[in-house]
């Protein structure tokens, strides 16, 4: 099976980490031949995903397609879907997701509850909306990693807003935030892995760790499987979805985004579960019977992100003593330059002990750090 991967990030490397099992031969597109994904597959094309051409011709060939970003070229995808290509993700699905007015449409037309919005083209149609706030100012394209989302309060935070096509959605009061990924096979079969709790340090509200399976009240967790399920229903197109998810100070639930692909909440399953995201995805792709979604242990993931201050050839401070560390797995992406937030790498640590997950998590965050010498 001749299987296409759009992207080269490190989800692609991860991906083909696991394809490396399979009877698949591998294909990355990017534009960056030195991209975490370029010496991990049997063939490499340089050239840009979002590109109608180097897309389509990049596809043509081959057997079955997928993508580690969502920001690619659709039409393309959808020509090559006309002519027998398996695109997994569906490019419909993708169109919907990838475009933030669409996905908060989609679950609208859906029933799928998510924070109510509007759509606002420039800054001062902010105002007119005053009635939403506290709110969520999201840009339709082009955001990632929580850039292209500003949090507006009051209306003197109108002058964040942006001047593209957004979304305009009420700020949800959080009490935890929650992942749920879902794959689905061309049957209709679906798997969910269990939850993934993101803890968030108080002070810089930044991602600090995460948790799995997270430890949720039985009827919320009920509620947030049958919504993930329902996302993924309405979406219709087999794949591996993350769909990401506020429960609020009164325990209801709501859909705050949905990712078509695997998700970096899932890093964890590598170790931690039976078949991991990466391991799913792929028996998606090549029609196999789906896997065991269930954790094998208890996990935490410790991202490793590019150090303030810190740009240009990258060096892992601490990284001898993160690895003398018990049940812990360093993941290492391969970019040689580092820069302020860039996410370089991460670390699962599992344990059957809350407690030592929590305090390992602590302990690495402080000693490994990618820097510049
Ligand atoms: N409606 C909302 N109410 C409250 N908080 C929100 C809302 N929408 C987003 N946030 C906060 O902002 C964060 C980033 O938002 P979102 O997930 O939509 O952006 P993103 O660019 O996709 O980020 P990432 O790539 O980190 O997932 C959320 O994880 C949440 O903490
Ligand atoms: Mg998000």
């Amino acid at each position: 099976m001749k299987l296409g991967i759009l992207g080269g990030g490190q989800l692609g490397r991860m991906l083909l980490q696991a394809a490396a099992n399979y009877d698949a031969t591998t294909y990355v597109l990017e534009n960056d031949a030195q991209c975490p994904a370029a010496h991990l597959c049997h063939h490499f094309t340089l050239g840009n995903i979002q590109d109608f051409d180097a897309v389509y011709n990049f596809g043509k060939g081959l057997d079955a397609i997928t993508i580690e970003i969502e920001a690619v070229n659709v039409d393309a995808l959808e020509k090559l879907e006309s002519e027998g290509v398996k695109v997994y993700p569906t490019p419909s699905a993708i169109r919907t997701i990838k475009n933030k007015i669409l996905q908060k449409q989609f679950y609208k037309d859906n029933e799928i509850p998510s924070s109510s919005f509007v759509i606002t083209q420039h800054q001062s149609d902010l105002l007119s909306h005053l009635s939403l706030f506290p709110a969520v100012h999201k840009m339709a394209e082009g955001g990632y990693d929580g850039k292209g989302v500003q949090i507006l309060n009051t209306e003197k935070d109108i002058e964040l807003g942006f001047n593209v096509p957004s979304v305009l959605e009420q700020k949800i009061k959080i009490a935890t935030e929650i992942a749920l990924i879902v794959g689905m096979n061309a049957k209709g079969e679906t798997i969910i892995y269990p939850p993934a709790e993101m803890i968030f340090d108080p002070i810089y509200n930044l991602l600090d760790y995460q948790l799995s399976p997270a430890k949720l009240e039985e009827k919320v967790l009920w509620k947030a499987q049958a919504i993930a399920r329902k996302v993924v229903q309405g979406l219709r197109s087999p794949g591996l979805f993350a769909i990401e998810l506020f429960i609020d100070t009164t325990g209801d639930v709501w859909v705050n985004e949905t990712a078509p692909r695997v998700h970096n909440s899932g890093h964890h399953t590598i170790e931690a579960n039976y078949s991991s995201q990466y391991d799913m995805l792929l028996r998606i792709l090549l029609d196999y019977p789906l896997g065991n979604p269930d954790a094998i242990l208890p996990s935490a993931i410790v991202n490793i992100i590019g150090s303030e201050g810190c740009s240009g050839e990258v060096y892992y401070e601490g990284l001898t003593e993160v690895l003398k560390m018990d049940n812990v797995f360093v993941h290492i992406y391969g970019k040689k330059q580092t820069k302020p937030g860039r996410k370089m790498g991460h670390v699962t640590i599992i344990s059957k002990d809350y407690q030592d997950l929590t305090h390992k998590a602590n302990k690495i965050k402080h000693t490994l750090k990618a820097i510049t010498k």
